[in-house]
């Protein structure tokens, strides 16, 4: 049978085996989907032995620097992301990809019909989880992307580092708290709503036509949804770019684009 796996640690959480077991049912694609918990600076020996027979591999935190190194080739995402989510056993080389971007974009824009086109996006946080998305929020020609971030200091280097392939405007929390034009669409990629905390937004960034999208996703709505909520924007968690990466991923790999409504529909309802 057809090998894939999960490598991350922790991983017991992960629920990308039952979304590709849900999208191979789709096709009558028979597939093994395992859940591999790898020790810290140990992923590339477990790699190198899962690809031996294995055919594809998700990377979550904290290998997916470490899987760009392990990688023969990369994604123009994945160069740009500085990180791989998806790694594909070609031939004898191993391509990393980056989907996780790709995933945001078609939740937001496919997903709940919501374009990026001459629109104002604000992208809160400048780690790992925003770097990952750019390029593909890049691609859909919004008016103008912001970054603003805790540390000043990093949205200010990622923009910098962006730049050959956009403009993306960094700013401060202090600057950001006092503009006074809403954004259409607010993207939460701090990792905040992990812990249950909020960040200390203004209102003001929020209109009932602003799109407020964190990317991490909980039963309830997180601290950043309910201010935008209760701000007048639409707020919404990233269930959707979890499947909608993962079925990025299954194309890759399977070259077919699976049906992800009635996915992300069964994921909610076993959060
Ligand atoms: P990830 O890969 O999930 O992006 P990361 O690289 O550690 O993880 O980045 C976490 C992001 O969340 C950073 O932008 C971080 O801000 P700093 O660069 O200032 O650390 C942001 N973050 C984490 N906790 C935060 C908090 N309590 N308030 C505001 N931003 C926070």
């Amino acid at each position: 049978m057809k090998q894939y796996a999960v490598f991350g640690n922790p991983i017991a959480h992960s629920k990308s085996p039952e979304i590709h077991l849900a999208f191979a049912t789709q096709f009558g694609i028979d597939l093994h989907y395992e859940r591999l918990l790898v020790e810290e600076c140990k992923f590339a020996p477990h790699a190198m032995r899962f690809f031996e027979l294995g055919l594809g591999a998700n990377v979550t935190v904290p290998f997916k620097q470490e899987a760009l190194t392990f990688a023969d080739e990369l994604s123009e995402e994945a160069k740009i992301a500085g990180a791989v989510n998806t790694l594909s056993k070609i031939g004898d080389t191993i391509k990393g990809d980056n989907t996780d971007g790709v995933g945001l974009v078609r939740d937001i824009r496919d997903n709940h019909g919501v374009s990026f086109k001459s629109k104002t996006v604000l992208i809160i946080g400048a780690g790992g989880a925003a770097r990952g998305v750019l390029l593909p929020i890049v691609q859909e020609n919004p008016h103008s992307i912001y970054i603003v971030n805790r540390t000043p200091a990093k949205a200010q280097d990622l923009a910098t580092a962006f730049l050959p392939h956009g403009s993306i405007y960094p700013l401060s929390f202090e600057t950001l708290n006092a503009v006074t034009t809403p954004f259409d669409i607010v993207i939460n990629a701090t990792s905040v709503s992990l812990s249950g905390e909020g960040l200390n937004l203004t209102p003001a960034i929020f209109s009932r036509d602003t799109l407020a999208y964190d990317m991490m996703y909980s039963k309830d709505p997180t601290p950043f949804m309910q201010f935008a909520s209760e701000s007048g924007a639409v707020a919404l968690d990233g269930l959707g770019m979890l499947v909608e990466q993962a079925a990025k991923s299954f194309e890759i790999w399977h070259g077919v684009t699976p049906e992800t409504q009635q996915v992300i529909r069964a994921m909610r309802e076993v959060l």
